[in-house]
């Protein structure tokens, strides 16, 4: 057990963030997560809710007050528009005595990411997770309500990752020495197909799905219908279609920082049953 350190997560109410605060916690650490609106924030009462935006910086200030840990996110607004205020925050971040910082890479280019890169005052880590296991709740609806997946790209590989696995990582590097300076690519521990999670999902329901696969063409109807931006379509269609070979090769990251073994899907669609459940 290290020294209780103080951390301030950014990106709290996020799948991910959500995570790093909840593994802080478990490793006896005092957190504060930050929110633009504290009144709709949810956390355990042992967390301190600060508001701030990380597109105003200089919001930070207070919440940076008396930390020795970072972790941030690359994006600030609808549909993860990326972060034009990296340098200052990481100005104000030193300026408050942080030591060490992790960033959830965005899969993008981040002036963010880049300023955090070229800060040899912090130990920096940049967490490089593949597709989260939390993205399965998109398809809770068609589970839930006609018993359907409905999916394009059916047989692609995908290493995806616990997204509590993400915070653990991220707790660690945070709190301990050893992972300054390092990019830690974080996947689960086997590789599935769409097919492979829609059954992991069927049997943590007790109940069959069906898979449905759709062409490329149907795919772009859906995720339009759906209210996606073209951008985002074409980051998915990318993704899905020809998914590259780091979204599709298992790496032992999570063990070789935790300690333990990354968790399962099975084990992911365990703990989630009810979301799925008619
Ligand atoms: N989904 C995947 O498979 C996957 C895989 C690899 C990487 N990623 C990356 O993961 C990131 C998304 O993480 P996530 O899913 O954990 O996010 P998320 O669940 O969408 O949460 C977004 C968080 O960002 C905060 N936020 C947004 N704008 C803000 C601002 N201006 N100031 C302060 N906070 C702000 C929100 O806080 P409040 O609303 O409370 O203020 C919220 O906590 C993206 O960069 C994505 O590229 C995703």
């Amino acid at each position: 057990m290290t020294e209780t350190q103080n951390i301030l997560v950014t990106g709290a109410t996020g799948t991910v963030g959500l995570q790093v605060v909840t593994e802080l916690l478990a490793r006896g650490h005092r957190v504060r997560a930050l929110t633009r609106d504290a009144a709709k924030a949810d956390f355990p009462a042992d967390v301190e809710v600060v508001e701030g935006d990380l597109t105003y910086p200089d919001s930070l200030i207070p919440a940076l007050e008396g930390v020795t840990g970072l972790h941030l996110i690359t994006f600030g607004g609808a549909y993860f528009a990326p972060l034009e205020t990296g340098p200052r925050i990481l100005e104000l971040a030193r300026a408050a005595g942080v030591r060490r910082v992790t960033v959830l890479h965005g899969g993008g280019p981040s002036r963010l990411e880049d300023a955090v890169r070229a800060d040899d005052g912090v130990d920096w880590t940049v967490l490089m997770p593949v597709e989260f296991m939390a993205n399965a709740l998109e398809w809770s609806d068609g589970i839930v309500n006609r018993g359907e997946v409905k999916e394009p790209f059916v047989s692609r590989l995908s290493a995806m990752v616990h997204e509590g696995d993400i915070g653990a990582v991220a707790a660690v590097a945070l709190t301990e020495e050893g992972h300054g300076s390092q990019e830690y690519v974080i996947t689960g521990p086997e590789l599935l197909t769409v097919g492979d999670k829609v059954a992991a999902l069927a049997a943590a329901r007790g109940q069959e799905i069906a898979l449905i696969e759709l062409t490329e063409e149907q795919a772009v109807e859906q995720w339009r219908a759906a209210g996606r931006p073209e951008d985002v379509i074409g980051f998915l269609l990318e993704a899905y279609g020809n998914t590259p070979e780091i979204g599709r090769t298992v790496v032992d990251t999570v063990e070789k920082v935790t300690g333990r073994p990354a968790r399962t899907f099975a084990q992911w669609s365990a703990e989630h049953a009810e979301a799925f459940k008619g």
